[in-house]
């Protein structure tokens, strides 16, 4: 099994990065997590979003070193001026457990922080809940009961005083 060293974030500002960022999104989303090969090329907020890459150097088990390989991205939605939502967050399969996930919403939080909002929203992956709020979002009253969305149990989760918590 591959290792994976030397993590790099990056805005993915160019057609490049973003075109990377959408290579993860498929591979993680509709080949692992078989959603639809259209809810993630055809989605509404791909030209509304700010876009967030993570890349690594993989070390194959031949000692072989691929460079910059595009491993985990998220976005973040401007819902209002106040309300950001983060969503898309994912990092591939054999590199989970180095933080990059935990590293990637950090990074949104920090965005949102600067441009002055003061709320984000999550839909979660219900069995995502316990990675969340180790970031600082909650499960808020009256937002107990899941929801479907594309097929799978959601809920909604908020990390409410940007910039005043971690
Ligand atoms: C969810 C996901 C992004 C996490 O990425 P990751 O890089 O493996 O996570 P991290 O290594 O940054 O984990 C940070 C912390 O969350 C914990 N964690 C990770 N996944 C978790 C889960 N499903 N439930 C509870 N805790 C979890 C880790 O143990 C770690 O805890 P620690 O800081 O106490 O050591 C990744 O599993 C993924 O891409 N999954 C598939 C796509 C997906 O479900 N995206 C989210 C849609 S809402």
């Amino acid at each position: 099994m591959p290792t994976y060293e030397n993590p790099v974030f990056k805005a993915a500002t160019t057609e490049k990065d973003k075109d990377l960022a959408m290579q993860v999104r498929i591979i993680v989303f509709v080949d692992e997590q078989k959603y639809t090969l259209e809810s993630e090329t055809d989605d509404e907020y791909n030209d509304k979003s700010d876009v967030w890459l993570a890349l690594c150097d993989r070390i194959l088990d031949d000692g072989t070193i691929e460079s910059g390989v595009p491993v985990g991205t998220v976005r973040l939605i401007a819902a209002s001026e106040t309300v950001g939502k983060l969503g898309r967050l994912a990092v591939i399969s054999d590199a989970r457990g180095l933080s990059l996930g935990k590293k990637l919403v950090q990074l949104v939080i920090h965005d949102a922080a600067d441009r002055g909002m003061d709320s984000i929203i999550i839909h979660a992956q219900y069995d995502k809940q316990g990675f969340y709020e180790k970031l600082g979002f909650v499960v808020e009253k009256g937002d107990e009961e899941t929801f479907l969305e594309d097929g799978t149990p959601h809920l909604r989760m908020w990390h409410r005083g940007v910039g005043t918590k971690q």
